[in-house]
């Protein structure tokens, strides 16, 4: 096994931001600057939501976080996107997924200014991204193709599997590795595809988006084949100080005596989401001041 660890990746994405960003300060411009909001107290979206604003902080960015309880109403969080699409000293805007039940993510979304969606999620900046453009590419699988060239894992030509259809990685995933320039050919599996392993054992890249543990292991694999694993899920461990540890969508240790690279998880692929939305607010920033 390979082990694709992400670590030195996203420090390297970093550092290129940040040489980027002095640049962009330098000419005057004032630092790029996030919103970033959170609705309710999910525990997993609070450590995410608090990487972000350290990775910001880090970069010198403007960073403003709203925290709002999570019985508000579907209204208030539209009148707050409002307010910061409206505000001039706020290039980017992300709402932490998941919302509450009784609030539509749609409709949040659907509010937020397609200038200031650094997550990418809005309907034209997935638009563009379908039908080629200049847009925001959603963090996840813009960390996903950075890791690929990073460690020159080649693409053009090859088979590759998306395990999972969710908006926010699935689907963006495919159309990016199907873009031209990148040139693979692209199955996408989910839930209600009757059997995976026909279309894994064959692949050269798998990325597995599953959200479930277990979904594949290294029986699924060729010899050869990258894995990503995007999976980040919490089991119950008591030997552990918080009782749970991550593991990914991949059986991890299954793969240990094959010719197989695949990204770790903790370690991987979530070490780029947050490097990638650092990219994404200094673009907004320089888009928004027209360089
Ligand atoms: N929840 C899980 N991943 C993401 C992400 O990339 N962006 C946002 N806003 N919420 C998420």
């Amino acid at each position: 096994m390979i082990r694709l660890g992400c670590r030195s990746v996203a420090d390297s994405a970093l550092e290129e931001i940040r040489k980027e960003t002095e640049r962009f300060t330098s000419e005057g411009n004032r630092a790029p600057s996030l919103a970033v909001v959170l609705v309710g107290d999910d525990p997993a979206s609070q450590t995410y939501v608090r990487k972000k604003a350290e990775a910001a902080a880090s970069l010198g960015f403007m960073h403003f976080q709203y925290t709002l309880d999570g019985d508000s109403e579907e209204k208030d969080v539209l009148a707050l996107v409002a307010e910061l699409n409206a505000r001039d000293d706020i290039d980017g805007i992300l709402v932490q997924l998941p919302l509450p039940r009784h609030i539509s993510e749609k409709k949040v979304i659907d509010a937020i200014a397609p200038e200031k969606d650094v997550d990418g999620f809005s309907p034209v900046n997935m638009g563009r991204l379908a039908i080629g453009g200049e847009s925001f590419v959603p963090c996840t699988p813009k960390g996903i193709m950075e890791t690929l060239r990073y460690y020159g894992i080649e693409t053009a030509g090859k088979k590759a599997v998306v395990i999972g259809r969710s908006n926010i990685v699935g689907k963006p995933m495919a159309l990016l590795l199907m873009q031209k320039g990148v040139d693979a050919t692209v199955s996408v599996c989910h839930t209600k595809t009757p059997d995976l392993r026909a279309y894994t054992a064959d692949a050269d890249i798998i990325i597995v988006a599953a959200g479930r543990p277990g979904t594949i292991d290294a029986s699924y694999v060729k010899d050869g084949a990258a894995v990503i694993d995007v999976g980040v899920n919490r089991v119950e461990d008591p030997s552990k100080e918080k009782g749970f540890r991550l593991v990914g969508d991949a059986d991890y240790a299954s793969f240990r005596d094959r010719d197989v690279m695949i990204t770790p998880v903790p370690g991987g692929i979530g070490l780029m989401t947050v490097s990638m939305l650092m990219a994404n607010t200094l673009e907004a920033a320089r888009k928004r001041r027209g360089r």
